[in-house]
């Protein structure tokens, strides 16, 4: 059975471990060759290093290679449409859309415009189902929690530019469906009350959540999306939301400092932390190629 993962929204408790299950496997090293001559289609509207050469990789490691359809260089420049872009590298033969967008909502219309499965890599503000995914399964390796994903327990800090996050959505909503505690921190032009109705805490005083959280995942300051209006300036910023030195000294003994990536180094972030001992960025790069290689192989039905 193929099937497409648009967001985690949708998705109850036993369908996101099913996922994680996969990427498990894929760490064992038993999905390696598991789909040989595969080819995926990476269609990405918007820029990417992370998502898009972690599929690449995911998919030789399954046996197969990935086509990679960036926006510039496209006939997306002289009008053509995402889902006819879609369709027209589905009459060539693949097996799997990886798509990006700008826009919420486009991975769901090729979804249905398609037949094989669509995993969205990131859709405007809307959802990263697979950053999600390794962003879970970073914490599970670091807090012991691999056999079972269940996160009761854990308290992730989540900080900064939620308002303008994928990342951050998608990361609540698989939290808090695997029992764990999410607190959405940061001033209220970018992480406003209204969060709440995803089941987490909301709070602008990062300082006192800090001493209370397992995990801190600092976000980046999306000004592409208009986030610099909420930012009166660095100095400001920093003063209140920073990652510094100083305040991982504050973190609770084992307490760990994620980042999906990009990072403003110095604004949201500061080197000292970001390749200190707290941080596992690199850990949760390393688990991405090994949770997209669990969804490849789940999305065309190699794993149940
Ligand atoms: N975390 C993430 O989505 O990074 P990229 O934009 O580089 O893919």
């Amino acid at each position: 059975m193929s099937r497409s993962l648009l967001g985690l929204q949708s998705l109850d408790a036993a369908e996101i471990r099913a996922w994680l299950r996969a990427a498990v496997r894929a760490a064992a090293g038993e999905l390696d060759g598991a789909l040989p001559g595969l080819l995926i289609a990476n269609l990405f509207f918007e820029d990417s290093t992370r998502t898009r050469l972690s599929f690449s990789v995911a998919a030789h490691r399954l046996g197969g290679r990935a086509l990679d359809l960036s926006a510039a260089g496209s006939s997306i420049q002289k009008g053509e449409t995402a889902v006819d872009t879609a369709r027209n590298i589905e009459a060539m033969g693949v097996s799997a859309f990886v798509v990006r967008s700008r826009e919420a909502g486009v991975p769901h219309m090729i979804d249905s415009a398609v037949a094989p499965p669509v995993l969205n890599a990131g859709d405007g503000r809307h959802e990263h189902p697979t950053q999600a995914l390794l962003d879970i399964y970073t914490l599970a390796e670091a807090f012991g929690r691999l056999d079972g994903f269940d996160l009761s327990g854990v308290r992730v800090a989540i900080v900064g530019d939620i308002a303008n996050s994928r990342v951050a959505r998608s990361d609540v909503e698989g939290i808090v469906a695997l029992g764990g505690e999410a607190v959405c921190v940061g001033p209220p032009a970018l992480a406003p009350p209204a969060l709440a109705s995803m089941g987490c805490t909301v709070t602008d005083d990062l300082d006192a959540a800090l001493p209370e959280a397992d995990a801190v995942v600092m976000l980046r300051i999306q000004f592409e999306r208009g986030a610099g209006s909420a930012v009166t300036s660095p100095e400001n910023y920093r003063a209140g939301y920073a990652m510094t030195a100083e305040r991982a000294e504050r973190l609770k003994e084992g307490a760990i400092v994620m980042h999906p990536g990009p990072i403003n180094r110095g604004l949201e972030l500061d080197s000292a932390v970001a390749d200190g001992p707290r941080s596992v960025i690199l850990r949760q790069v390393a688990n991405g190629v090994t949770v997209r290689t669990g969804a490849l192989a789940r999305c065309l039905g190699v794993v149940d």
